[in-house]
């Protein structure tokens, strides 16, 4: 029987999971016999390229010869370097999926079909840069699921049938930080908000720490530190240390630096305040008071510092839950997801009764619309406007209908395009175009003629947007879905009407 996998491709450290015999979630350890593989990648002497913990050692040392942290750039043209050559986020992010493919392999053989995960606030772009990593890894991915969606169902899971009533997901990870407010009802997953910055995680700690680390250097020897002597690994294993115990002495070069918790969460103040501020609101985007969320469930290795605990505990008003594996725990979501979206046949049956009570809805994390005329009749003229059709948080599945009108008489065609936004917005220059296209109209047609659309948003995360001409019922339409790859987005300039 072929496996099934969840993925959860990280920042820092990547995790796969599937489900057992008996139903239940579980790590596939990687070659080297552990829980997560570090997402890093270098060039061997060989020129092959290599993932895992031997890549990260050599990012700390010489990272001109490695790449680290590419998911922060998903979906961008930015570009890294191993050796003089360039790749883009999305080669370096097949690099460590075709590791993670192979080493699920060598446990559980053939694997039939992977779920990935994704955060909750990746535009457009970037959940089709990681699609196109599945693929260029040969990775057969049919549905992907949001990281907190993916977090939330494993602990109500893991709580089973207890759990009723409205709970927070924290995810602070290496690179990104999202915070979902859900509704749990025994086995059913509901996302009733849901916010995250991209540029906020632990690797941010280890910067601070980094500078602290310079900064105390230069006081005590009055030479300025070199990176190398104390590498992002040294400040992550510091920082990890800091997790432990209150104070740490580390070696640089020949000097002794004594390095204490509180100096380091002084280091870190300034992001955990706009953790908490996104906290707040996200529970007023769910139209919640802090009383109403039951508990709150960590996720992600940075939860680990104690400072960050402090904070939820400050900002929830009550003592999160977290297990002892929390950068395991979206992998482990994944797995139980992939089993649900799975075609049931493959799973045994104990298998199948434990996910069968499962049942998720989740809510989009972005506005969608589009750009057309909006008239201003009192002053006689007329403006381009982004006009948002589905908002950010309305309920998956669901589907509007628009009408719009042509403006010219004579008009040949209908300049369609499809808009997102992280707010409503109505100035096009805010927004992003994330598809756009043309309907043809047959000629000599006075002005105003219905243009009808419709955008429906389904459970896979497709985007179905459709532009037709009621008139003759010409239709211009596109499946957006995040596993195809033929949506590019382009610049503000042009016209809806031609
Ligand atoms: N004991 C600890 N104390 C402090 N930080 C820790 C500890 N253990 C792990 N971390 C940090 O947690 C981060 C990794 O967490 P995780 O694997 O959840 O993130 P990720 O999935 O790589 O990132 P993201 O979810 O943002 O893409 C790293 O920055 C790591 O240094
Ligand atoms: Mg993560």
């Amino acid at each position: 029987m072929k496996a099934i996998i969840g993925i959860d491709l990280g920042t820092t450290y990547s995790a796969v999971a599937t489900m057992d015999e008996t139903g239940r979630p579980v790590i596939v350890h990687n070659a080297d016999g552990a829980n997560i593989t570090p997402s890093c990648v270098v060039e061997s002497s060989e020129g092959v390229m290599e993932v895992g913990e031997f890549a990260r050692r050599q990012w700390g040392n010489a990272p001109e010869t490695a790449a680290a942290r590419f998911k922060r750039d998903m979906g961008t043209s930015s570009v890294q370097k191993i050796n003089g050559k360039s790749f883009t986020p999305t080669q370096l992010s097949a690099f460590v999926l075709r590791k993670l493919m192979k080493d699920a392999q060598a446990a559980l053989g053939p694997i039939a079909e992977a779920v990935i995960t994704i955060p909750a606030n990746f535009a457009h772009e970037a959940r089709e840069a990681t699609m196109a990593a599945a693929k260029a890894a040969n990775i057969n991915v049919n549905f992907i699921i949001n990281e907190p969606t993916a977090a939330a169902l494993y602990y109500a899971f893991k709580q089973g049938e207890e759990l009723h009533g409205t709970y927070a997901v924290y995810d602070l990870g290496g690179g990104t930080f999202d915070v979902s407010i859900i509704n749990v009802n025994g086995h059913n997953v509901e996302v009733l908000a849901t916010n995250g910055v991209s540029k906020l995680g632990g690797d941010d700690f280890d910067s601070a720490l980094q500078k602290l680390v310079q900064r105390k250097f230069k006081e005590q020897t009055g030479r300025d530190l070199e990176l190398q002597e104390f590498t992002k690994n040294d400040a992550e294993d510091e920082k990890k240390a800091l997790s432990k115990r209150p104070k740490v002495t580390t070696r640089v070069g020949r000097a002794l630096i004594d390095l204490r918790r509180e100096e380091f969460e002084e280091a870190i103040s300034s992001l955990v305040t706009q953790a908490e501020m996104l906290c707040e609101a996200t529970i007023d985007d769910a139209g919640l008071n802090v009383k109403d969320i039951r508990g709150v469930f960590l996720v992600g290795g940075s939860t680990r510092v104690p400072m960050v605990q402090e904070s939820v505990r400050r900002v929830f008003q009550k003592e999160p839950t977290a297990t002892a594996n929390v950068d395991e725990v979206v992998a482990l979501g994944a797995a139980l997801y992939a089993a649900y979206k799975s075609d049931r046949s493959v799973l045994t049956p104990v298998q199948r009764r434990s996910i069968d009570k499962i049942i998720i809805s989740e809510t989009t994390s972005k506005c969608f619309g589009t750009i057309s005329f909006s008239r201003n009749d009192a002053r006689n003229e007329q403006r381009l406007a982004n006009a948002t059709l589905i908002r950010k948080g309305d309920r998956i599945p669901c589907s509007v209908t628009e009408s719009f009108y042509t403006v010219a008489e004579g008009q040949k065609n209908v300049n369609c395009q499809v808009t997102e936004s992280t707010a409503v917005e109505t100035d096009p220059r805010f927004v992003k175009i994330i598809w756009e296209g043309k309907l043809e109209l047959p000629p000599d047609r006075p002005a105003e003629q219905e243009i009808k659309i419709t955008y429906a948003y389904d459970e896979n995360q497709i985007m179905k947007c459709s532009f037709v001409d009621v008139a003759t019922s010409r239709e211009t339409k596109i499946d957006l879905s995040m596993a195809s790859s033929n949506a590019s987005a382009s610049d503000v300039h042009k016209f809806l009407v031609e």
